[in-house]
């Protein structure tokens, strides 16, 4: 059976964790296959909140397993936290969570590199979670990587001490003041590593090709958007894993040909978090509003979010990148109450108008060349029926329908698994 993706199609924080809960009983398995714990997906349902950052956004449905795959990073620390909040909702993970032999570790000491990596760059610095999600993917690509499925050998702390050490010598090269007491940092990753070690470890794309060989359905959830891509995001600006389509086939072990549907998830705006260029980036009142309303504030870091209106040029440039079949809108409720809404459709670019996404997209390349929509008063919050909601509301869905020419089946008017309007 196909494999269908879940992807974010902007700077991250679309709404993810809440689409795949809502999916996820359509689904046997929901597989991660990249970031780590630089994501918070969140999720809401009988009036509870609940922050994912590793752990795929099935586990609150009983009938589903739940797979961390190979293209992603765990920091056992995050995790056991994580795991501990769950045992505190009386969630059963034990039985349905599986972890890949082949996803890498964040160590203690990743998240230091990743803190004076970011100190050491000043005022050009990437606005990093500080997760250690950048040092442990270089570690991966520089094979010096320690694996899940390392932690079954003898010898794996040898290998850890001989890395922590490197990592140390290269602290010390940064040259700048990280105030650090590795022992107790360690005590709490080597207790965390116990924690993990208790899980099931997985030869994950083996699991995954006899899953769909005996007719499974699989969801591979993504993380981060399209836009912090490595290769297809606004660099350097970016993430250190591919967020985009072809990120799951490496990250879980899926062959091209064996992906079906790829859920394009979109806010009816635009956020961003950390730096970087973001050409729709608002600094006036509407901007407030967005932030005020939408609660954007990050997940994982508690940072405020960058505001602005929908960047179309930028929103079919993932479409393209990740071949994106349907796409969901969310956060349509934070709209209502605009007295106009501006979607921008081309960037001047040099001089130049142009509609598609050039290498460099900041200001002094590009500015947006917006097309205006009238806003709508009502409340979408209670609305459940698409026949219901505001004209002006459906005159700016059908516009970036047809400017995408891809179906938007979803429209979401809060974060209650209910608040999901189905078109
Ligand atoms: P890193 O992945 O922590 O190194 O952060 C690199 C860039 O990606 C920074 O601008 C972060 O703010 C951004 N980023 C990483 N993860 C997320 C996410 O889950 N949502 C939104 N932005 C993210």
């Amino acid at each position: 059976m196909a494999v269908d993706l879940l992807l974010g199609l902007q700077w991250g924080d679309e709404g993810k964790g809440k689409i795949v809960d809502v999916l996820t009983s359509n689904y046997n398995i929901i597989a991660r296959f990249q970031g780590g714990p630089n994501a918070g997906h969140t999720l809401v349902f009988n009036g509870m909140k609940h922050v994912l950052h590793t752990i795929p956004s099935g586990i609150f449905h009983e009938s589903a397993k739940n797979l961390v795959g190979n293209g992603v990073v765990i920091d056992p620390v995050i995790f056991k936290k994580e795991l501990d909040k769950l045992e505190e909702q009386n969630v059963d993970y034990r039985k349905s969570l599986l972890i890949s032999r082949k996803a890498h570790l964040i160590l203690p000491t990743h998240r230091l590199l990743d803190a004076a990596s970011e100190t050491a760059k000043g005022k050009a610095k990437i606005g990093s979670t500080l997760k250690g999600i950048g040092p442990t993917y270089m570690d991966k690509t520089g094979r010096n990587g320690i694996r899940v499925g390392d932690l079954e050998l003898k010898d794996w702390k040898d290998k850890y001490r001989a890395l922590a050490n490197k990592h140390e010598a290269m602290i010390a090269f940064y040259d700048v003041k990280i105030d650090y007491n590795l022992e107790e940092l360690e005590t709490e990753f080597f207790n965390a590593v116990e924690t993990l070690k208790s899980l099931t470890f997985i030869d994950s794309e083996e699991y995954i090709y006899q899953a769909q060989k005996n007719g499974e359905s699989i969801l591979a959830e993504g993380a981060q958007g399209s836009l912090l891509d490595i290769d297809f995001g606004t660099y350097p600006f970016v993430t250190s894993s591919n967020t985009t389509a072809a990120g799951a086939c490496t990250g879980l072990g899926i062959a091209p040909n064996k992906i079906g549907d790829v859920f394009g998830i979109f806010k009816a705006y635009t956020t961003r978090v950390g730096s970087g260029p973001f050409p729709t980036e608002l600094f006036d009142e509407d901007g407030a509003r967005m932030a005020k309303v939408g609660h954007e504030f990050g997940a994982t870091t508690g940072r405020a979010r960058r505001c602005g209106w929908l960047d179309l040029v930028a929103l079919k440039y993932a479409c393209q990148v990740n071949g994106v079949t349907k796409l969901m809108m969310m956060k349509a409720d934070v709209l209502s109450g605009f007295k106009s809404l501006k979607v921008c459709t081309a960037y001047n670019y040099q001089g130049k108008e142009i509609t598609h996404l050039p290498y460099n997209i900041e200001a002094h390349n590009v500015s947006p060349i917006y097309t205006d929509f009238k806003g709508w008063k009502e409340d979408l919050t209670a609305m459940e029926d698409i026949s219901t909601i505001p004209n002006e509301l459906n005159t700016y869905i059908d516009f970036l329908e047809k400017e995408l020419d891809i179906p938007i089946t979803l429209v979401s008017v809060g974060p209650d698994r209910k608040q999901t309007i189905f078109r």
